[in-house]
């Protein structure tokens, strides 16, 4: 009896540390402090994902719908992500560079957005949306 209540215990233990420590889900979507919506699709077995980024942020070009592609990677709860922003309506010839750790339903990122003039250093907390 003793026994089973270890296993069950540990089990319970084992399972909660797994889901805290979990990654980037899939089919996700976040928005971050600046009203921005970063729309995640499948990622693959390397890391890799893909998405469309929503640039919603006051002050910044390049905004709205229908969004811009995005590229990234995670390994564990590291994630890095890059918008290129041109999506051939729009163009700002400028690219922002996140890179984040996933928190459960919160990813705090630090980026940096690269264009002519000097490079723009921001941060940006997204919160997972249900
Ligand atoms: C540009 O102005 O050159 C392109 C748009 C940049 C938008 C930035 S990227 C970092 C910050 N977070 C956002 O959600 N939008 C702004």
């Amino acid at each position: 009896m003793l026994c089973r209540s270890f296993f069950a215990l540990a089990l319970l233990v084992v399972s909660g540390v797994a889901a805290f420590a979990q990654g980037l889900p899939p089919w996700s979507i976040w928005t971050n402090q600046r009203g921005s919506l970063m729309k995640v699709f499948a990622i693959d077995g390397q890391g890799n994902f893909t998405g469309v980024y929503i640039n919603n942020a006051q002050g910044f070009r390049c905004q709205g719908p229908p969004g811009f592609p995005l590229t990234g990677h995670t390994r564990g709860t590291a994630v890095t992500f890059t918008v290129v922003w041109n999506n051939g309506i729009q163009n700002c010839n400028s690219k922002t560079i996140w890179n984040g750790v996933v928190r459960g339903k919160v990813m705090p990122t630090k980026w940096v957005l690269i264009s002519a003039g000097p490079p723009q250093r921001g941060a940006d907390l997204f919160t997972r949306l249900p």
